[in-house]
Parts: structure tokens; C-alpha cells; sequence
């Protein structure tokens, strides 16, 4: 039996895409800068198929790549160069979109990989709960997806990454067995935390199929300002004293300029406040009642704030927060970016944000520099336009590891940063990872080229 027919039995000969057209919407990924060629795209709708089509794969000598929502920003749920003439099959989980009853009593639902982020969390919502983790990218990005790359978002400051989310993983192995604990039990201590593993794996060890998704408790509450600062250091104090102040904190973000003009030109907005602030900090408040006039006290007394705008109703929210999701897309449209997604230390976000026009210089005389971010993890997403990637990628990744920082607060390290883990990883650490890697996935078939910089390569200098 061929790959196509036995790849046809698996999921229906409806579901398994070999014409070039039909495979080109998912093999290019979201920021246009990676593409490749899958010699299949296939899209099963339960974990039983996917093991069908992982043993199938196997079977064939054949490699898979692994996508979601593809909203992934560093190249890794696109087919890559790796592969050569064995080109792999695109395994697409977004027909994984079963969703369970809310379990009340556990505060857990069981997801299909496949389900968008919006749909969970209206599903939450409906019943009376909510789900931890927010990002822009909420209505494509899927929760399989979110796990793979343990996405942050805006509410990480209130509930953390996807890791503090999962309470069980399902999942398919590249050979075709199936591992499940999707139970949610509060405590089990029963030999290595498999589930996990997978978080943050990027597709290289597993599929996963299924989640138990813990829930969180709703906030009705919310109030956001928008407040113009001198500098990323007065942000940084500015977080720290309203934190003080304020017990509910639920978002803290980070733009300037540069990315606030473009998102205006985008969406064809006025900025607020523009020429106010040499930085600007999105703040959201949330808890039980509203916190409106805790939030308007705790800036008044709070030096570092310049100007600010404040909001309460959901449609003046929704307008603050659109000038810093809009920033994406925005940046998007004005080319394809180089995009660094990177942490430091708190107490080096400044130097760092003070030190990248030089880093960026070598990137090329025409690079245009745009930066913010999540200011509460100091997560500051750097994005280059008009540069030369690796002269980019190498001098911004080489001054965050020179500050302490990691070369991927939330993205992942995908194929975009691949080369460079040995800047946030040491030997010892990647060499375990491999093996790793090898114990569940010896024939190396998931995701080549993801993750791992390539054999040969060392430790960058
Ligand atoms: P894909 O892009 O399809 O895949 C991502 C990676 O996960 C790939 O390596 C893929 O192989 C692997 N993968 C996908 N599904 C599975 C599975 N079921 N099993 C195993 N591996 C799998 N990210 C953040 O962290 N925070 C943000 O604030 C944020 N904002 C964004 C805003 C915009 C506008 C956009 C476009 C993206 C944003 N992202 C953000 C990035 C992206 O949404 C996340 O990386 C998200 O986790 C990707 O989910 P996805 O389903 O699109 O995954
Ligand atoms: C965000 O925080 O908006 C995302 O991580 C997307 C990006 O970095 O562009
Ligand atoms: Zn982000």
C-alpha cells in the first residue's frame, strides 16, 4: 500500500490533500518567512487516526510536521529544507476540536488539540469560569498549539504560561502508541510527568491529541490605563509600585513609538497620548467588582506616570488594548519582520531596550527597529524589518544572553532560533534533550530541523 492510500485509510480520502494548491495554504507560515513542501497534507480527526497516520508515516520512512492554528512565529509547524527529497506529511490537528462539559467541582475541561483559543474560552465562559491564558492570535491559535510552544500571552503576571494550565496530556507517538492521563487528578506522583515533557516540545517528541485544560475563577471587574512614561526604566518602577498598590494586576504591557505610529497608520487610528511618553504601559486591572477607582488612585500616586487614559466600559478596553495587539499585524503589513521574542532580568529590560539600535546596526544600514512586549515578564518582542535575518537574529540573541536573558520567552525556539540554543541552553542540557528526543522519537521522523540546532553545530561563540 502506498503512504497516500494507507494515509486515505486513516482519515478518508477527503481529508488527505496531494494536489499543490490544496497543500499551499499550510505550508507557508504565518510571517511569510518560512515555506516548504509537504508531499501530503493530512487531517485526522481523532487520536486514533493520528496514531494511524504517525504508524503509517513510520512505516514509510516518512517525516511529519506537526500543525495547528499555524500562528506559530518561528517556522516551526511549516514543512522546512531538512527533509530534501523526502518531504514530509503536514499532519494538520484542527479537526481535533472536541470539547467536554466543564467539570465544576475540578474546574477542568478536556480539549481536543485542535480547538481555537476563543472557543475554549467561550466554552469556559458559558460555564461560569474562564480559561488563564490570552493572546491576540485567540481565534486561530489552538490549544495543541499553545502547549507545544507553552505560549505566554497578556494574563501570564495573573496565571501563567500554558504549563500551569495542563492538568493531563493524550498524546500519539511518532511510532503510533498512544499515551493518556487526562484524568485531572490534583496530585500523582507516579513516575516521570510525561504530559509535561511535552510542553514546550514543539512538536519534536509527540502529537499531542488532547488536553485536560485547568480553568480559573471569572473577573468581571476590569479597568485598563494607558499611561505615558519617560523611559523602559520608569516602566519597570512604574509595574513595581502599582503592583505594590494594587493586588489585582492582571496585564502588563510594553509599546513605544515607533510600534504605536504604525499600529495608528494600520487601523487608521489616533494614538492617544503620542509625543507624551518616550515609552507607554498598558495596564489592566481585574478582580470581583470594578477597580476603576483603585486604579485612578494607586496613578495618582505614582510619579512615573506622565499622562494616562483610562477605561472601564468593555468597548473603551477593548480600544486600549487594540493599540497593542494591533501591533503584530501592523508590523506585518509594513514587511516580513525578523522576530525575536526574547526575556531578560528585570532590572536589565532597560539596557537591553537602550543597547538594540547598536545590535540592530549590523543588521543593515536600512533595518528598522520595533520593539514591545510583555513588561511584566520583561518579554520584549524585537521586531527588524528590512535585515539581513542571521546578522539580526545573531547580534540581538548574542546581547539578551550577555544580559541574562533567554532567546525565547514564549514563541519557542522553532527553526528561526534553532542555531542559537546553545545561547540559552548548555551542551550538557541539549545533549539530554536529544536523547530525549531519541527515546521518543528514534527514527527522528517529528519535526526535523525544529528545536535542535543541526548535529554539527557547536555552542555559538
Ligand atoms: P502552530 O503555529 O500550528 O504550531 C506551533 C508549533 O507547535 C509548531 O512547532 C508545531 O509543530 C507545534 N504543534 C502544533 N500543534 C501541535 C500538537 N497538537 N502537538 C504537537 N505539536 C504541535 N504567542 C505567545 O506565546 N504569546 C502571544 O502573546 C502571542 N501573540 C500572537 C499574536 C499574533 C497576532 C500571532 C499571529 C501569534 C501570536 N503568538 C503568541 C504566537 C502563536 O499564536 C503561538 O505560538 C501559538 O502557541 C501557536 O499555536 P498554533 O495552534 O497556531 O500552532
Ligand atoms: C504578542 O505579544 O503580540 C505576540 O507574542 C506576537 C508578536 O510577538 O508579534
Ligand atoms: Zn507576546
Amino acid at each position: 500500500m502506498t503512504l497516500a492510500a494507507a494515509l486515505e485509510a486513516a482519515v478518508g480520502p477527503e481529508h488527505v490533500l496531494l494536489d499543490r494548491d490544496l497543500r499551499a495554504s499550510f505550508e507557508t507560515d504565518w510571517t511569510r518567512r518560512f515555506t516548504g513542501t509537504a508531499c501530503a497534507v493530512a487531517r485526522p480527526a481523532t487520536t486514533g487516526q493520528v496514531a494511524s497516520v504517525l504508524a503509517a508515516c513510520a512505516e514509510a520512512g516518512v517525516p511529519v510536521v506537526v500543525q495547528g492554528g499555524n500562528t506559530g512565529l518561528v517556522g516551526g509547524g511549516v514543512p522546512g529544507p531538512e527533509s530534501g527529497d523526502n518531504r514530509p506529511v503536514l499532519l494538520i490537528t484542527t479537526r481535533l476540536d472536541d470539547l467536554s462539559a466543564v467539570s465544576p467541582a475540578a474546574r477542568q475541561v478536556t480539549a481536543g488539540a485542535g480547538v481555537r483559543l476563543a472557543a475554549l474560552a467561550a466554552h469556559a465562559r458559558a460555564a461560569g469560569l474562564d480559561f488563564g491564558v490570552d493572546l491576540a492570535a485567540r481565534d486561530s491559535a489552538t490549544v495543541g498549539g499553545m502547549v507545544a510552544t507553552n505560549a505566554g500571552g497578556i494574563r501570564v503576571v495573573r496565571y501563567g504560561s500554558m504549563r500551569e494550565q495542563v492538568a493531563g496530556v493524550e498524546a500519539a507517538l511518532a511510532d503510533g502508541r498512544i499515551i493518556s492521563r487526562l484524568d485531572g487528578l490534583a496530585k500523582d506522583s507516579t513516575g516521570y510527568d510525561l504530559g509535561h515533557l511535552l510542553v514546550g516540545s514543539e512538536g519534536t517528541l509527540a502529537v499531542i491529541t488532547r488536553l485536560r485544560l485547568r480553568l480559573v475563577a471569572p473577573e468581571p471587574g476590569r479597568a485598563v490605563a494607558f499611561i505615558a512614561v519617560r523611559d523602559t526604566a520608569d516602566a519597570v518602577d512604574l509595574l513595581a509600585a502599582l503592583r505594590a498598590r494594587l493586588a489585582g494586576v492582571s496585564a502588563a504591557e510594553l509599546c513605544f513609538a515607533a510600534g504605536l505610529e504604525l499600529v495608528g497608520r494600520y487601523l487608521g487610528i489616533p494614538v492617544p497620548l503620542a509625543g507624551a511618553g518616550g515609552a507607554y504601559v498598558l495596564i489592566e486591572v481585574a478582580g470581583e467588582a470594578d477597580p476603576l477607582d483603585d486604579l485612578l488612585a494607586a496613578l495618582q500616586a505614582c510619579d512615573q506616570v506622565l499622562d494616562a487614559t483610562v477605561a472601564s466600559s468593555a468597548s473603551e478596553r477593548a480600544r486600549l488594548w487594540q493599540l497593542r495587539e494591533a501591533h503584530t499585524e501592523a508590523i506585518g503589513s509594513a514587511g516580513v519582520p525578523v522576530k525575536l521574542d526574547v526575556s531578560v532580568p528585570a532590572g536589565r529590560l532597560a539596557e537591553l531596550v537602550g543597547r538594540l539600535p547598536e545590535a540592530v546596526a549590523a543588521a543593515g544600514p536600512a533595518a528598522q527597529l520595533i520593539v514591545f512586549g510583555h513588561l511584566a515578564e520583561a518579554n520584549l518582542h524585537v521586531n527588524v524589518l528590512q535585515a539581513d535575518g542571521e546578522a539580526a537574529t545573531g547580534a540581538v540573541l548574542a546581547l539578551v544572553a550577555s544580559l541574562g536573558g533567554s532567546i525565547s520567552s514564549e514563541h519557542g525556539i522553532g527553526r528561526s532560533k534553532a542555531s542559537w540554543l546553545g545561547l540559552s541552553r548548555s551542551q550538557a542540557e541539549i545533549d539530554v534533550m536529544r536523547a530525549v528526543k531519541a527515546a521518543f522519537d528514534p527514527l527522528g521522523l517529528l519535526n526535523p530541523g525544529v528545536l535542535f540546532p543541526a548535529a554539527s553545530a557547536r555552542r555559538p561563540a
